[in-house]
């Protein structure tokens, strides 16, 4: 028999909580002290320590499976037992992404591919999954897209990555505008450079021209981005939509 939890926390699912960003929202909202709080559902590819840890801190509030978003029978499976261990669903927050640096002319075929499929395909397949459970609810509901200023500004070496950003933050406007109505909220997050695993192709060098070039003088951190997040998420937020909201020390300006 399945276990269902507490049937006020706000059920939000997270792509690719495990580490970097994704694990900073996870953990954040799952310390939400204010009523009625969150279930997180999330997964990736490789489990790591901190998800052990949140799946002991937070039995009944956290949700954590391994898998490939890449994985179509795999996703499907994923959320329907999500929503079997907690009813209320509420949000989404498309974050897993992957990057391989390198000009386009010589950027192998299957990187220029697996990048698509990841941060753009995959991301529009979760979120008509989340979207068909999501309907049957009554209530309201947010979707975060977390983007990326390379989404909006040229970076040489991430023309693809760059592309599957925009195409990201056009999915928001488009998803916006059908949601509307249905008091569904959708909103792009783009945060400027952060040190993350996947930011690590990135050399030293590279990392203090991206400060020196940032008026805030340094580079992002998951808590920069997160409480911004937490607002979209928020009641307070029903009224911001179809937005790509920069956070970004002033980089990109
Ligand atoms: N880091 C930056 O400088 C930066 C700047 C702007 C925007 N962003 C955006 O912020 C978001 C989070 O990035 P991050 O820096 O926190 O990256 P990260 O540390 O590499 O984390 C990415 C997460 O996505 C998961 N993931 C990747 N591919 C997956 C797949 N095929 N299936 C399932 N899960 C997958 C990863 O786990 P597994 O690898 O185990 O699957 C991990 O949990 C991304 O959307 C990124 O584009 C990052």
């Amino acid at each position: 028999m399945e276990k269902k939890y507490d049937p006020n926390k706000r059920h939000i699912i997270i792509s690719g909580g495990s580490k970097g960003l994704g694990y900073s929202l996870c953990q954040s909202l799952l310390e939400d002290k204010n009523y009625p709080g969150y279930f997180i559902s999330t997964f990736s590819r490789t489990k790591t320590a901190e998800m052990d840890e949140l799946l002991q801190r937070y039995p009944d509030s956290f949700y954590y499976a391994e898998l490939d978003i890449h994985d179509g029978k795999a996703l499907i499976d994923y959320v329907e037992e999500a929503c079997k261990r907690s009813s209320n669903l509420y949000g989404l927050i498309n974050n897993a992404a992957i990057v391989q640096a390198g000009v386009l002319a010589t950027l192998p075929e299957v990187e220029i591919m697996k990048m698509l499929e990841v941060n753009v395909t995959s991301a529009l397949m979760l979120t008509r999954l989340f979207l068909r459970k999501m309907l049957q609810e009554e209530g309201k509901g947010r979707i975060v897209n977390i983007s990326s200023i390379c989404g909006l500004r040229g970076y040489s070496g991430l023309a693809v990555y760059s592309a599957t950003k925009a195409a990201l933050d056009g999915f928001t406007r488009g998803l916006a505008r059908e949601l509307g109505s249905r008091g569904i909220t959708v909103n792009s997050v783009a945060p400027g450079y952060m040190r993350t695993d996947l930011s690590a192709s990135l050399s030293d060098e590279q990392l203090e021209q991206i400060k020196r070039r940032t008026p805030l003088g340094r580079l992002a951190e998951g808590i920069d981005i997160v409480p911004l997040v937490r607002f979209l998420l928020s009641e307070e937020a029903s009224f911001i939509t179809s937005q790509t909201i920069v956070v970004d020390g002033g980089i990109s300006n």
